[in-house]
């Protein structure tokens, strides 16, 4: 087991990533202020991974609630954060009830947003089950749901106790979620370490063939990098804004589809070499630099282009990006491999010419 930590003083805590956690939970039993815990899931991570969670925490004498919520991002909403506080009060759950989120960036989102706002504030954990939440999402404390006008409008900073990243539950995950999970991986080294872009390179088809060793290694070296970004900016000031690379093109996708219709990763890899693409159109990296982020990408097996939504569709998304400052849209664009920045003052005529060659 690796033990990684996320340093935000009195609010810091370990992110553990190793095997067997939904078997064995003497890591999660000493955390709880209360012998009760909500585990909060969806119906597809139910069938597969509750019951034994729940004997687990029962055999440890945990009173278990389960929660199960509809499955899928287009539920990510204030009626489906509502069905968990519905379940809360049903059951008399207190303060001190521990919300445990089980399964991929949707469920751990909502379960932090609940658990933010659960009688003022409730003790929580993460329990990632898909790539893309070990890697990205479970950690830091964005919680959230979406808005129909803008991807993840509102929710709260609110840390997790710990992030138990268990590697076994990526083997039953479906190959497209793994993709989408990999977006995530390859923009940590965009933005912070060209020595692990280079290594995502050379493991590409390793991690897809989802090799364990490969996969630990993606998910500690992706941990440690947002992990020190978050140290660094937990409340997205400055520097946790780069961890938003892509994100301005991919939200405008995920709003401009409709959520549920490509995943957020998918969304990811499109929007990543749109914003390369306008790194290049800055002046920062070169076409042979842009085509190699774009080789990553679609050998990953992600989109290389964006939906062909109306251009003004994308452009009125991104006006409401979460970056968006004084009214300015701001961008982060790589000034190099391994290297990210914001950029303000971007031309619409440039943004236009980027949606212009990456829409397919
Ligand atoms: P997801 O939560 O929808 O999970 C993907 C699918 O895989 C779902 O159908 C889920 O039921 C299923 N699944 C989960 N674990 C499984 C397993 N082990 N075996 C089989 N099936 C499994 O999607 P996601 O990609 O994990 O998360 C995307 C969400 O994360 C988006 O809403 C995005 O906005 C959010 N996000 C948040 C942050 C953050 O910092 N909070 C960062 C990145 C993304
Ligand atoms: N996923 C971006 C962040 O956590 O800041």
């Amino acid at each position: 087991m690796r033990t990684l930590i996320v340093a935000l003083g009195e609010r810091s805590y370990p992110i553990r990533i190793g095997s067997g956690f939904l078997r064995d939970v003497s890591l999660i039993t000493p955390l709880l202020p209360q012998k009760r815990v909500a585990v909060v899931t969806n119906t597809t991570i139910a069938p597969l991974y509750l019951s034994g969670l729940r004997a687990a925490l029962e055999a440890a004498g945990v009173a278990v609630v389960p929660v199960i919520l509809p499955d899928g991002e287009q539920y990510k909403t204030w009626e489906t954060l509502n069905l968990i506080f519905d379940a809360l009060i049903e059951h008399r759950c207190e303060r001190r009830t521990t919300l445990i989120a089980l399964g991929g960036g949707v469920v751990g989102d909502m379960t932090g947003f609940a658990a933010a706002t659960w009688q003022r504030g409730a003790p929580f954990i993460q329990m990632p089950t898909t790539l893309l939440a070990q890697v990205d999402s479970s950690v830091g404390g964005k919680t959230a749901i979406n808005h129909p006008h803008g991807k993840n409008m509102i929710g709260a900073f609110y840390q997790p106790l710990a992030v138990c990243a268990d590697l076994e539950p990526l083997q039953t995950l479906p190959l497209r979620e793994l993709r989408a999970g990999l977006a995530e991986v390859i923009k940590h080294g965009l933005i912070r370490d060209a020595a692990f872009f280079e290594w995502l390179e050379a493991n590409i088809d390793a991690l897809l063939a989802r090799d364990p060793a490969a996969l630990e290694h993606a998910v500690v070296r992706s941990c440690e990098i947002k992990a020190a970004i978050v140290a660094e900016d937990e409340r997205e000031l400055e520097v946790r804004a780069l961890l938003n690379f892509g994100h301005t093109f991919g939200h405008a996708i995920e709003a401009g589809l409709g959520y549920g219709d490509w995943l957020h990763g998918e969304a990811i890899g499109a929007g990543m070499i749109m914003a390369a693409d306008l790194s290049r159109e800055l002046g920062y990296l070169d076409a042979a630099e842009v085509a190699r982020i774009q080789a990553l990408i679609g050998r990953a097996g992600l989109p290389v282009t964006g939906p062909k939504l109306p251009r003004a569709r994308y452009l009125e998304h991104m006006s409401v990006d979460k970056k968006t400052r004084d009214g300015a849209t701001r961008f982060v664009v790589l000034e190099r491999l391994g290297s990210a920045r914001i950029q303000t003052g971007v031309a619409q005529a440039i943004v236009e010419g980027v949606l212009a060659r990456r829409i397919a």
